[in-house]
């Protein structure tokens, strides 16, 4: 085993090949299916996104209709999901929630365990549909009112926010928000999509692999970034404060969240379009000292450590002004998310191989077992 290279973190491991989506780090561009993510949020919804990731293509005007249908048909909270939540603690963190959730819709599938494609997405299409609602009615009992009703002539966007505040804000608020739901959408084999296939190559189900890919992505260094990016800037009061702040933290050694990537190291590509969403939204809602602080702590970041925001940085001050709670952020996260899973399990099990590496054992050399307890 000693000639074995360890790759720790699978860095730099290509594990698979994939048609989904692919991010380059040199020309600073992430592409779903082709197109670059930017003009997909300038030009198309939310819904369009998930067609393009679980379909191959974006959706024709019928198409479009048609699946936009498929979703809303979907939208009241299933009832045995309702009744758990209702026997949940209220202080329960929103991503426990959503990961058991998912895994109670499974329990509730009488056809929960299939592998068959069309019921993958029938599956998956539910899912879409109720995460949002799961969300917003977990919220609504923490502050204890009641559940409102989804409304089927809005979209997946609008209606978060109709569940969620009982209104639906300034289009601009609501385009900012879809927004980030494209950009986080999709990223290749990052952990949680990661999780979601290792679950799926042992030819288990659709929610087992969401189940896993949830837990994944509530790491702070993974998709829980976004909250802890807010819970840094709510300690802050002007631009000298989040510069003393981040010296201190990077003194004792510690990790400023919503900065640096694995797989970029000159930028984050989605920053700039989420940063006019951001500024859009602070445009119809008061930011207080949090801009000014939010751009002096991505001077000293790159000053100290030469290290550029990810998308979490800006989508945390953003959801904050959207007036989300901040451990909504990371729920948010899975609703976007789930379109890219759901497209990595699909392409997995369509040319499936057990994902199983190996690993180099270091641990103490064969010895006898003593004959009895010392
Ligand atoms: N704050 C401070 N230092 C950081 C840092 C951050 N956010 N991200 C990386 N670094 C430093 C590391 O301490 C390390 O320094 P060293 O070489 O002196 O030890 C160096 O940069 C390389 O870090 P490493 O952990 O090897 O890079 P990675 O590619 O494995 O890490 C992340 C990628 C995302 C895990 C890492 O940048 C991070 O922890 N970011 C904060 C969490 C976050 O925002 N996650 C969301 C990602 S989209």
């Amino acid at each position: 085993m000693d000639d074995q290279q360890v790759h720790k973190g699978l860095v730099g491991v290509v594990a698979d090949t994939t048609t989904i989506s692919t991010i380059d780090p040199q020309g600073n561009s992430l592409t779903y299916r082709g197109y670059r993510v930017e003009e997909l949020t300038e030009h198309r919804d939310f819904e369009d996104v998930v067609h393009l990731l679980w379909y191959g293509e974006l959706p024709t005007a019928g198409e479009y209709d048609a699946f936009v249908a498929r979703i809303r048909g979907y939208y009241g909270l299933d009832p045995a999901v309702d009744a758990w939540l209702r026997t949940v603690p209220v202080d329960a963190h929103p991503m426990d929630i959503v990961r058991t959730a998912v895994s109670i819709f499974g329990v509730h599938d009488p056809r929960h365990s299939a592998l068959d494609r069309d019921v993958t997405l029938e599956q998956a299409t539910r899912l879409l549909a109720q995460i949002p609602a799961v969300i917003a009615a977990h919220q609504r009992r923490r502050k204890g009112e009641t559940t409102v009703p989804a409304n089927r002539e809005l979209g997946l966007a609008a209606n978060f926010f109709h569940m969620y505040f009982g209104e639906v804000p300034h289009p601009d608020i609501v385009r900012a928000f879809e927004t980030s739901l494209i950009l986080y959408a999709e990223h290749s084999f990052n952990a949680s999509t990661f999780t979601a296939r290792v679950v799926t190559s042992t030819l288990s189900d659709l929610y087992s692999a969401i189940t896993a890919a949830v837990g994944a992505l509530k790491g702070p260094l993974h998709g829980g970034a976004n909250e802890a990016v807010m819970h840094m800037l709510s300690q802050l009061s002007d631009r000298e404060a989040a510069r003393r702040w981040v010296d201190n933290a990077l003194a004792r050694g510690e990790r400023i969240m919503g900065f640096g990537h694995r797989v970029y190291k000159n930028g984050d590509s989605r920053v700039p379009t989420m940063e006019r969403a951001l500024r859009a939204v602070a445009a119809q809602r008061d930011p207080g000292p949090l801009l000014e602080c939010y751009e002096a702590v991505q001077e000293v970041v790159y000053e100290r450590k030469k290290l550029r925001p990810n998308l979490d940085y800006p989508a945390g001050l953003a959801y904050h002004l959207m007036g989300f709670d901040t451990e909504i952020f990371t729920p948010i996260f899975v609703m976007a998310r789930l379109s890219g899973w759901v497209a990595h399990v699909l392409e997995q099990r369509a040319a499936n191989a057990l994902i199983r590496p190996l690993a180099a054992y270091t641990g103490p050399s064969p010895r006898p077992v003593p004959l009895e307890r010392r």
